[in-house]
């Protein structure tokens, strides 16, 4: 307590600075409050500034400095500090703590009391001698302190000292230490604490890599770069790097290290993969558990190694299970038919894990035997077998050209990707068969009498003569280039026949029976003929073709053919279609052509053979010293997204936020980055986010654009849930469609318009930004693959953009309306948690998203509109922007809203009782509404089916008071009956 002495000092007020939270970027080089000793400083004249020590409870010095001459004119009081060591500081920083009477409080000291003190500071590079003499010119002076607070009344009329703290930054220090110097000249001060400090960013772990203690610039609009060292068992990516900020942050990371194979990262740093467990890869993955069959028994396993009996094929990844060799093939059987033997089987009981197995056939004739052992021999080459003899991936063969009366056994082996690799027996199944027909081949040679472009006449004899009377003969044929189970016949009673319906310049095999009344007598041996050419011309023509590619392949077809349509000018449209877009590319971007609607036309930068040309035209270079980066506030899929500001001489500094992109990047990374300042640069609305330039000539890579305080829309309403008007939110939405509307005059579509990738400023005004995803959308985590392979965000794309990949600025109007339901629902996740296939069956059986809680019913008609099937139907982004000027205009319009709870799309009444074996507590903990079960339950709601009536009267009813709580309940309520009304129409129960 002051009781109104000279010196008047509240010790309860210095319990405060004893603790000083939040200083880990500090290094401090004086505390007052921790000196136990003496202070020494000095005072001059020696009976100007009084030291004060007093002892604490806990017997700790508390040392203050005191002058309160303030009857006395003229005062002219120093208080020198000791030599403090500067260390690595550059720039210092004294915080100062006091109190400070004010001179009304004093009677009878008007014109000499004073209300400031003065602070100065000496830099040498050694304490100086005792006994030099003090000369206040040696000090620079830092700066005139006043006290911000001096005093203040309590609720019992006392009048109370209050502490003011002060901190100023000295520098830059140079020299090895310096004093600090308090003049008084004439004030009633009491100095309770003097901290002097400086910052650092102190040493950290970032992307597995270690970074020093580190201390900021001199010049405080500098970042000081610091590369970081890989932790133990990392490896460099791209070079790791982060940069110091005057504050002792560490701004921008860029590069980063990665965990070398059999370790992984956690908390930090890599730790070797427990035994059990690998990782084949350096990367940021996690040590995976051994695969199947295999195990490892050691730390930091980099593979794990097949147990007994199992393999890893050369082409395995280690990722896969080890497997074995198949079982033998089963049920391996045969049949014979007039023209072919086939083989059949099925797949071994045992695949030995994999998918991979494939049959080979070995063939084998037993017709003899010595003695009871039968002599087998390999089969004759001509044997062929349909499609092949090895590698078959079915699980049949036909055989043809065998021999009549012969014996046969076939051996079907199951391999797959690991046979061979250990000393497992073959996988074989064995079939013996018999090929006895009625006799051995009766003709001899077919001879060739005379061909044409589509018949062959062919005649032959007989060998021999036939045991009985020929019936008949068949003549099989088929084209020799075909070797396929394919085959024509043709029979004929004499030893001629036509074969008919050839093609020309095609050469045949023929082969010819006889059939007795014993049945079929075995094939002639095979004959080749050819038909006759269509045309001398083409025949040659062909032939050579045939030669050529025959000997040199397809790539050189392909240059001939190429060669061919440039002699005969086939590829000159090509060339000049190409010129012609070319020029129109020049004339219509390059002419600065504006059409009637007086908006330039958007040139697309993939237009340009070399992307920086359009980054060049379009953006403007940024030296990057002007560029001051501030904080990270977000990541994008390029890089860190930095606040900041941009300071050209001689032009205001502006508030900007910085793309940066990440080091190591590609080419193409780099070149997707910068699309989105090509676009960018071209458009000027106050509702498009605009560009202040790039940097790419020099590392980081930055886009620089106007910052917007208050970020992207989505989340913004989110933490707002229901702040604003309606008014104000409708004004959100004018914002958005002033700027699409000039984006589409423009000819640009966005394909992506999201509330997410709205931008919001401290006025609210709402920006459209996010340009150049519209090719690559890798960027929006919304973005999902379809069936064609496209990447779109379902839920805000128009069902023929989705389906065909038609995007339109109609197609933009759709994801326009989306945003106004994101809008009027203060950030709700459009169709809430239906899947994104539920969500485009939905759309395609008509169904649309209901009304907002609390929506206009003007706004949500004009969602309906943007939402038509026919995009042909839907208005155009002028037609919005003048409906909601209207409605702005006349807010009357906009008070008449929708039914708080829209029955969506059949009244719920009209609903078939779902057996709904979700519990009402189930739900509710889903949504995190759990603390309203006992409402429910008391007010008799048991089962979803119950709920899914309730109005929001009900909600309030039942004692849920919190809109937020009433909003999200009703959505979620809303969300199921669009989800019961979907597995309705699909035919499913739940
Ligand atoms: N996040 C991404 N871009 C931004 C911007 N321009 N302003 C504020 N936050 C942002």
């Amino acid at each position: 307590m002051c009781f109104g002495g000279k010196y008047c000092v509240f010790l309860f007020l210095l319990e405060s600075i004893l603790s000083d939270p939040g200083t880990t970027n500090r290094v401090v080089l004086l505390d007052t409050t921790t000196v136990l000793g003496e202070l020494d400083w000095k005072t001059y004249p020696v009976n100007g500034w009084d030291a004060i020590t007093e002892m604490d409870e806990q017997n700790r010095p508390i040392h203050t400095f005191q002058v309160c001459h303030v009857m006395e004119p003229n005062q002219n009081n120093w208080l020198r500090s000791g030599w403090i060591q500067r260390q690595a500081a550059q720039r210092v920083y004294v915080e100062l703590r006091f109190t400070l009477r004010d001179c009304n409080s004093i009677p009878w000291v008007s014109g000499t009391c004073k209300e400031t003190f003065n602070l100065f500071y000496l830099q040498t590079d050694e304490p100086l001698p005792a006994g030099t003499r003090f000369r206040t010119s040696d000090y620079a002076k830092v700066d005139t302190i006043a006290a911000d607070e001096s005093f203040t009344q309590t609720d019992l009329g006392d009048r109370v000292l209050r502490l003011n703290t002060e901190v100023r930054e000295v520098g830059p220090v140079t020299h090895k230490g310096f004093y600090l110097a308090f003049q008084d000249v004439g004030a009633c001060i009491a100095l309770v604490s003097v901290k002097v400090f400086y910052k650092r960013c102190p040493s950290t772990l970032r992307n597995l890599a270690a970074f020093p203690d580190t201390v900021p610039h001199m010049d405080s609009s500098s970042l000081v770069e610091v590369r970081g060292a890989c932790v133990e068992n990392a490896e460099e990516r791209d070079t790791p790097k982060l940069y110091c900020g005057a504050d002792g942050d560490w701004l921008v990371p860029l590069g980063r290290c990665v965990c070398s194979i059999g370790h992984e990262e956690m908390d930090g740093y890599c730790r070797a993969c427990k035994p059990g467990s690998f990782k084949a890869y350096a990367g940021n993955t996690k040590c995976s558990k051994c695969p199947p069959h295999s195990s490892s028994h050691d730390q930091a396993a980099t593979i794990c190694h097949c147990d007994k009996g199992f393999y890893r094929a050369i082409k395995d990844s280690s990722a896969m299970a080890c497997t074995r060799p198949p079982s033998a093939p089963r049920n391996l059987a045969s049949l014979i038919n007039d023209t072919a033997l086939f083989l059949q089987w099925m797949p071994p009981s045992d695949t030995g894990g994999r998918k991979d197995i494939t049959y080979n056939i070995l063939c084998q004739r037993c017709d003899g035997s010595i003695g009871d052992v039968t002599q087998c021999e390999p089969c004759e080459p001509d044997l062929r077998f349909i499609p092949r003899s090895l590698g078959l991936t079915g699980t049949s063969v036909a055989i043809i050209d065998y021999a009549t009366h012969a014996n046969y056994t076939f051996h079907v082996e199951a391999v797959n990707g690991v046979s061979g690799l250990g000393v497992a027996a073959r996988s074989l199944a064995n079939v013996t068969v018999n090929t006895h027909q009625a006799g051995p081949a009766l003709v001899g040679v077919v001879r060739k009498d005379w061909a044409t472009q589509n018949s062959i006449a062919l005649s032959w004899s007989q060998v021999e003569q036939p045991p009985s009377d020929i019936v008949d003969y068949e003549v099989k044929y088929y084209e020799k280039e075909q070797e396929q189970l394919s085959y024509s016949s043709t029979r004929t009673k004499t030893p001629s026949v036509v074969v008919t319906g050839l093609r020309p310049s095609t050469v045949y095999v023929f082969h010819v029976r006889a059939r007795t009344a014993a049945g079929y007598t075995a094939y002639s041996p095979n004959f080749v003929f050819a038909t006759a050419a269509e045309d001398p011309d083409i025949a040659d023509q062909g032939q050579v073709l045939v030669v050529v590619t025959a000997s040199v392949g397809g790539f050189s077809l392909l240059v001939i053919l190429t060669l061919f349509l440039l002699i005969t000018g086939r590829c000159q449209g090509y060339i000049k279609a190409r010129m012609k877009s070319e020029e129109k590319r020049r004339t219509r971007f390059h002419s600065g052509h504006v059409p009637f609607s007086g908006i330039k036309t958007y040139v697309d930068p993939d237009t340009y053979e070399d992307p920086t040309q359009a980054v060049e035209e379009f953006a403007k270079e940024i030296e990057p010293s002007y560029i001051c980066i501030e904080r990270v506030i977000g990541a994008g899929e390029f890089g860190e997204v930095c606040s900041g500001r941009l300071r050209v001489p001689g032009r205001m500094d502006i508030a900007v936020a910085i793309k940066t992109l990440k080091g190591g990047y590609m080419d193409q990374q780099r070149q997707d980055f910068l699309r989105e300042a090509s676009i960018m640069g071209q458009f000027n609305n106050p509702n498009i986010i605009r560009l202040e330039g790039v940097v790419t000539k020099s590392r980081p890579v930055m886009i620089v654009v106007e910052y917007m305080e208050n970020g992207a829309l989505d989340s913004f309403l989110r933490t707002r849930d229901g702040q604003f008007t309606v008014l104000q939110l409708v004004g959100m939405m004018r914002g958005i469609s002033v700027g699409m509307t000039y984006l589409s005059e423009m000819g640009y579509v966005h394909r992506d318009l999201a509330a997410r990738n709205i931008l919001v400023d401290e006025n609210l005004v709402c920006k459209v930004s996010d340009f150049g995803m519209s090719r690559i959308l890798e960027d929006d985590s919304e973005a999902a693959y379809t069936a064609t392979g496209g990447k779109i965000p379902i839920r805000w794309t128009a069902p023929e953009a989705i389906a065909y990949g038609k995007f339109s600025s109609a197609s933009d109007v759709w994801s326009f309306g989306i945003v106004m339901w994101e809008v009027m629902s203060y950030g709700e996740r459009p169709y809430w948690e239906m899947s994104n296939q539920d969500v485009i069956l939905s759309i395609e059986e008509g169904y649309r998203l209901p009304a907002p809680m609390g929506c206009p019913v003007t706004l949500h008609q004009l969602m309906l509109h943007c939402w038509q099937k026919e995009s042909s139907q839907r208005p155009r982004f002028n037609n919005v922007l003048s409906f909601l000027d209207k409605l702005i205009i006349n807010p009357s319009s906009l008070l008449t809203l929708v039914k708080d709870v829209q029955s969506f799309p059949d009244s719920p009444e009209d609903m078939p009782d779902y057996p709904l074996f979700i519990s009402i507590g189930d739900w509710l903990d889903s949504i995190k509404m759990s603390q309203y079960k006992n409402n429910f339950l008391a007010a008799g709601y048991t089962t979803l089916d119950s709920i899914s009536t309730m109005s929001i009267d009900d909600i309030r009813r039942i004692g849920i008071c919190l809109i937020g709580h009433q909003r999200r309940i009703i959505s979620s309520i809303q969300s199921l009956r669009l989800q019961l009304h979907h597995i309705q129409q699909s035919g499913f129960q739940v």
